[in-house]
């Protein structure tokens, strides 16, 4: 507990009033208002009456080198000093843009050297389709335009980027561009069909690509947009070499590999990028942002290779440019923010303690919670994992949608101390990188707790048999 001086009253009543969020409930939130979360340090989060809690999402996934480092501090305030922004269109960069676009091409993958900067992941992977139909344009196969994605990706929320993202949830009462992207089935291992092996199933969803960019015919199709492992459709782990497979399946049919690592890069599964290092994958793009800064600053990066530059920077028509960009692109501030972010990463050795520390933090998931009969499955990898329920393991049924099993556990959870992702009928776990082993017990435990409480409260609420 932190003995803090905020008027909460005032400021969720300001926010209730004025703030409309991201995934804003309406249901709910004209009465309920916004929890504030105030202030912050390590792995714990604090809310504006001072409790703490064990921060088990990492922010959104973002917060990877933990809160309140002094050091990320001043090298923004040195920045902002010296020189806040100054604009880096045409042929003008500043500093820290260019020592972190080399940074970045270093740590990239294979013949990933150029950078092209955002202020976070939808605006990365929108880039990245102007960019790509761009080359396409300049090779004079004007249809090469199509998208490929899979449901339950998600890739952002700009109106381009809905319409990449599969999850449907996310589209209701919204409009998405027409036949711009194709979706294919998720690669989602725990609800194959009954009876399928794993390798059979890699199998199916290898040939749902390939039939897809044949359907669609391989000169209208000009990407395939995949995560290394999905984030928000349900922390989705693709089966055995299904990204190189499908990757070979794009090289085939003349289709980039755009793998958007906004989760998985910077440490999440224990390296810089997920993508060559932890899945044999070499991607013509990956988009970036959330740990690119642990979340100190908005970035965003579009990281793409030799052959996409070398098209893309032949010179058009007399007067013509690469007319694609933003204000703050190569912001001046969020990089400096992004170089600090990965020399404390460098010097700590953080991909390393995740590679150490985290199939650590999976067995314990697993020993937690694997008994518990509303538990369907735990999946995920290093520090990126969830939990998913169900309501007849056998069946994989899901629990009606008022037993709110995964908005129920976290509220059990906060109370005892902890934050965990609600994701449906999911919790997901995505802390900061920095959580050492009796962290992740305490964590872990109270999960378990929760999970327990739950369990209690449905079956005196007759919403689940037990
Ligand atoms: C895989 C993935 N791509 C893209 C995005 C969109 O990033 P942003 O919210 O920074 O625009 C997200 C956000 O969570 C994400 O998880």
């Amino acid at each position: 507990m932190r003995n803090l001086k905020y008027d909460t009253k005032e400021l969720w009543r300001q926010d209730r009033d004025h703030y409309v969020h991201p995934w804003t409930d309406f249901s709910t939130f004209k009465k309920d208002g916004s929890e504030i979360i105030a202030e912050s340090e390590g792995i714990y989060v604090y809310d504006s009456d001072g409790q703490r809690y064990i921060d088990g999402i990492g922010g959104l996934w973002c917060v990877n080198i933990g809160y309140g480092r002094d050091e990320m501090a001043q090298a923004i305030a040195e920045q902002a000093k010296r020189m806040c922004y100054y604009s880096t269109f045409t042929h003008i960069t500043t500093p820290p843009a260019a020592a972190l676009a080399a940074k970045l091409a270093e740590l990239a993958p294979g013949p990933l050297n150029h950078v092209f900067y955002t202020t976070g992941g939808s605006e990365s992977n929108d880039v990245a389709v102007r960019t790509v139909h761009f080359y396409f344009n300049r090779l004079g196969k004007k249809s090469k335009k199509k998208i490929i994605s899979r449901i339950d990706g998600y890739h952002g929320s700009t109106l381009l980027t809905a319409t990449i993202t599969g999850v449907m949830f996310d589209r209701i009462g919204f409009d998405t561009i027409d036949d711009l992207v194709h979706h294919i089935p998720c690669p989602n291992p725990y609800r194959r069909p009954d009876g399928m092996t794993l390798e059979e199933f890699g199998d199916q969803c290898i040939a749902d690509l390939e039939n897809k960019i044949l359907e669609l015919g391989p000169e209208n199709v000009a990407m395939f947009f995949a995560e290394p492992i999905m984030g928000a459709g349900g922390v989705i782990v693709p089966p055995p070499g299904y990204h190189r497979r499908a990757q070979e399946v794009c090289a085939k049919y003349d289709v980039f590999y755009l793998s958007d690592e906004v989760v998985t890069a910077f440490g999440r599964l224990g390296h810089f990028f997920a993508s060559k290092d932890k899945f044999d994958l070499q991607p013509d793009i990956i988009s970036t942002a959330k740990g690119i800064t642990s979340g100190y600053q908005p970035l965003g990066a579009m990281i793409f290779s030799d052959k996409i530059y070398e098209v893309i920077s032949v010179p058009q028509a007399e007067g013509a440019m690469f007319t694609n960009g933003f204000t703050y692109s190569g912001h001046a501030v969020t990089c400096a923010a992004g170089l600090k972010n990965i020399e404390i990463m460098e010097r700590e050795a953080i991909c390393g303690h995740v590679r150490k520390v985290g199939p650590y933090f999976e067995k314990k998931l697993h020993e937690a919670m694997h008994d518990l009969p509303i538990v369907g499955d735990i999946r995920g990898s290093h520090f990126m994992l969830c939990a998913e329920y169900v309501a007849d393991r056998k069946t994989k049924a899901l629990l009606p949608p008022e037993a709110d099993i995964g908005g129920r556990i976290a509220r059990i959870a906060k109370a005892s101390g902890a934050i965990v992702r609600p994701l449906g009928h999911l919790n997901v776990l995505s802390p900061p990188l920095i959580m050492t082993e009796p962290q992740i017990d305490e964590l872990v435990a109270i999960l378990r707790a929760s999970t327990l409480t739950a369990m209690d409260e449905l079956k005196r609420e007759k919403l689940w048999n037990g």
